[in-house]
């Protein structure tokens, strides 16, 4: 059977297709670090089209004067048990970005040993910051305000790493994946306007805001929309899902023990739809001695939708009762306006309201054309197939 990552393989030169015209981009708006010139990026995309994957790439390919964090706020989110904090986000972003610096020999010690002291107090719950700083010239502010204290050094740090390395280090490029999820924190607005007027002043940090998400969301709205914190002034980009042509040149490089025909390789498109995820979780089930026509692949799908769906299945196990609700209520009677879901569900418009946001930023339910509907199409195959066959949806 073949073997297809179901997560970022280790090995991604291995596994990893195409994506040329996103990384040449990618790369050229980052380039301008150089010239002291640092863009700022949010790309948008579904879960599973390969967001993640190709800003790994990125980074393993930027040159190494340009250094790079990565931050997953999921799995902030995750190890706080869904409570979030800007304190946490900080707290992470310090640690990937000291992370970066310990493994760059062109920076001083001093400056390596002044953001680990910060991470050390900050441990320990101990918000003197004030020597860290000085060493690096942030001058921290006198205030009992711990979270001000400590954005103002996580924040001001990067760039005082490009300053203090002459000339080594052109760069530093932040990614924050999963940002969607920042709409949980209390004040979204407040924590983005926050990057605004740091970035403003800084010539040598890029932040790449990624997230699960579309580029018309409530939350992209708050980061750059006309009135959000960027007001526009991200450069925002799409990743859009493998089309016909490259599913099959994927296949053919990847699994060509699969065989197809034509009409089973186009049913097998119209299954996936070109997302990476779903194409990799699917051949992962194929057998490499049946050559796969419309109704084989038909079968396939049905026969091991829960192997297929298996990134759902996770991820509904970890919803709580009234997401599943709202997401079987939408399931049963398709795209909804915000009436027609508060005379369907039993909570009041304060609670339904509060879940529909969560769900929102979990990326899984959008509102488009005064409708909530279930962002992916795996999902609701998954469920509906499961209701037709048990009676009932998964608990
Ligand atoms: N360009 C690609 N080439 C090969 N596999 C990919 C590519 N992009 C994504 N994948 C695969 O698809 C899955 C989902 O990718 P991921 O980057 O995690 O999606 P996202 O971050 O958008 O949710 C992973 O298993 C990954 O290995
Ligand atoms: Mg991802």
């Amino acid at each position: 059977m073949p073997s297809l990552p179901l997560g970022i393989p280790s090995d991604l030169d291995r596994y990893f297709y195409n994506r040329e015209k996103e990384l040449i981009n990618l790369k050229s708006l980052l380039s301008t670090l150089n010239q002291n010139v640092a863009n700022q990026i949010i790309i948008t995309g579904h879960r599973g089209i390969g967001k993640s994957f190709l800003l790994k790439k990125l980074v393993q390919e930027l040159p190494s004067n340009i250094l790079t964090a990565y931050v997953d706020i999921s799995k902030i989110y995750g190890i706080h048990k869904g409570v979030l904090t800007e304190e946490s986000i900080m707290d992470n972003l310090l640690e990937e970005m000291n992370k970066a610096i310990g493994e760059e020999s062109d920076i001083s010690l001093k400056v390596y040993n002044a953001g680990k002291d910060i991470l050390r107090r900050i441990r320990r719950k101990n918000y003197d910051f004030k020597e860290a700083g000085s060493i690096l010239g942030i001058p921290i502010p006198d205030v009992t305000d711990n979270y001000e204290k400590l954005s103002k050094f996580v924040m001001e740090y990067p760039q005082k790493v490009v300053e203090s390395s002459e000339g080594k280090i052109n760069g530093f490029v932040i990614v924050i994946d999963e940002f969607q999820l920042i709409g949980e924190i209390n004040s979204p607005e407040a924590f983005f306007w926050m990057f605004r007027s740091y970035t403003q002043d800084q010539d040598n940090v890029s932040y790449i805001f990624t997230g699960s998400t579309s580029s018309s969301s409530d939350i992209v709205g708050k980061i750059n929309g006309i009135n959000g914190a960027f007001g526009g002034r991200m450069i925002q980009f799409n990743v859009d899902n493998f089309s016909r042509d490259e599913t099959e040149g994927y296949l053919k490089e990847k699994v060509p023990e699969i065989k197809f025909t034509d009409d089973g390789l186009e049913r097998f498109y119209k299954c996936t739809r070109g997302y990476p995820s779903y194409i990799n979780s699917f051949c992962n089930t194929m057998s490499t001695n049946i050559v796969y026509d419309n109704d084989r692949v038909v079968e396939e799908f049905y026969q091991k939708i829960d192997q297929i769906a298996i990134k759902w299945i996770f991820q509904w196990a970890t919803l709580s009762k009234r997401e599943k609700c709202i997401i079987t209520v939408v399931i049963d009677n398709g795209p909804l306006t915000w009436g027609n879901l508060v005379d369907k569900v039993d909570f009041s418009d304060r609670t339904l309201a509060k879940y529909l946001s969560i769900l929102k930023n979990k990326g899984i339910i959008t509102h488009s054309d005064r409708k909530y509907k279930i962002d992916d199409h795996m999902l609701s195959a998954w469920l509906k197939y499961r209701k037709e066959n048990d009676g009932f949806y998964p608990p």
